[in-house]
């Protein structure tokens, strides 16, 4: 039985970061992050907030959204590439928080697929009688990962003043991944659907770890003795590193594989799809899956602008965006697809059911 999409929320912080703002702490510009990435602003949570905290205000409002109370939830499964903590991951946070009972509760980590995998997992879940409700979240604090000092932080949010010559060129020294990111969450609630012809229809996930080294962090892991080290931190090994031009070649090959082949599946073709939800990572990534499609930018929304790139989190933030503006309607069929750090890639397919409300009323 296809698995339904029954209610969607997110959570996403007030502090909003314009590429301006980010010109005052780097050696950049609007221009060039705007015609490079797409990325107009993004958001940041205050220090000491984590993606926890975000994971659980989305699976409350999704929950919201469905009419349904945490007590019929059978499992969770969250989705981040940002934890809270080095070990465990935030699935225990996230379930006590949101006030869920003692259900299984995954943690998986396939970063900017980190969803995907979620939706697929959640519908594996209800196909093998495991579950009947499964809440998915992704939710990332990419703040952290920012090299930026105090005085850095203060100065892009506007409560300091200029920055050293010392701090303004290690800033620069990240900027080419470090404007790309931002911070949020949400959440979709899966339910067993009645029947096969909507809902979740098939998923063709897949990992290509030849391209492990395109985007990761070489530091901080137990192949170091030990993990964490001054010499580590010292040679910037916990900031990621990343082949920008690398991922973008693999990113627009192998998003829209994934898509034909789940649309193979389902013995569905392309022009039958109404919508493509992809990973929003960056436009240009966008524009190449478009192309390759010969499709519309309005088939293959984006709404990286306002938020960046949020990881686990683009793409239950966009679709529930989609649903709030009445662009997603019964009947439709959706494709989702990602690409991202492993290197993990894969593409869900999704048919609106007539049963599920697509347009919020609040
Ligand atoms: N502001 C101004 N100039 C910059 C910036 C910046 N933020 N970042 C890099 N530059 C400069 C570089 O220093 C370089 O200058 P030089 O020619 O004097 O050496 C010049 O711009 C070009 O740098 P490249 O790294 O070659 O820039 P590129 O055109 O490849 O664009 C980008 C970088 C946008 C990241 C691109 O490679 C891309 O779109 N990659 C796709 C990967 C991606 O989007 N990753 C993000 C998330 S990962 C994921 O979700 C899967």
């Amino acid at each position: 039985m296809g698995s339904h999409i029954t209610g969607t929320g997110i959570s996403v912080p007030e502090n909003v970061v314009s590429n301006h703002d980010l010109a005052r702490i780097m050696d950049t510009d609007d221009e060039w992050i705007v015609s490079r990435t797409g990325v107009k602003e993004r958001r940041f949570v205050d220090a000491g907030v984590g993606s926890s905290d975000l994971a659980i205000a989305a699976v409350g409002a999704a929950l919201a959204d469905s009419g349904l109370g945490p007590a019929s939830v059978d499992a969770l499964v969250t989705a981040t590439m940002t934890p809270d903590y080095l070990a465990p991951g935030i699935a225990g946070l996230v379930q006590a928080g949101a006030g869920l009972s003692h259900i299984a509760a995954y943690d998986i980590r396939q970063q900017c697929s980190g969803f995907l995998y979620g939706l697929d997992l959640a519908d594996s879940l209800i196909a093998s009688d495991r579950a009947d409700t499964v809440v998915v979240v992704g939710a990332e604090v990419h703040a952290g990962f920012q090299p930026w000092g105090e005085e850095s932080w203060k100065a892009v949010l506007g409560t300091g003043g200029p920055i050293s010559e010392s701090d303004y060129a290690r800033n620069s020294q990240h900027r080419s991944w470090s404007v790309v990111f931002g911070d949020g969450a949400g959440a979709m609630v899966i339910r067993r659907g009645e029947t096969d012809d909507v809902g979740i229809l098939a998923s063709s996930l897949h990992t290509d770890g030849e391209s492990f080294e395109l985007i990761w962090v070489p530091g901080v892991g137990f192949k170091s003795r030990p993990y964490v080290s001054a010499d580590q931190l010292a040679a910037d090994g916990h900031l990621p590193r990343m082949d920008g031009g690398g991922l973008f070649r693999r990113a627009v090959e192998l998003m829209p594989e994934a898509a034909q082949a789940v649309l193979e599946k389902s013995r569905l073709t392309l022009d039958e799809v109404d919508l493509v939800v992809a990973h929003q990572a960056n436009d240009r990534i966008l524009e190449g899956v478009r192309r390759r499609f010969g499709m519309s930018p309005d088939k293959v929304p984006s709404n990286i602008g306002s938020y960046g790139n949020t990881t686990a989190a683009t793409l239950p933030i966009l679709y529930h965006e989609l649903r709030d503006s009445g662009r997603v309607q019964p009947g439709m069929l959706i494709c989702f697809a990602a690409f991202g750090a492993g290197a993990h890639y894969g593409a869900v397919l999704y048919r609106v059911p007539e049963a599920v409300s697509p347009m919020r009323t609040d």
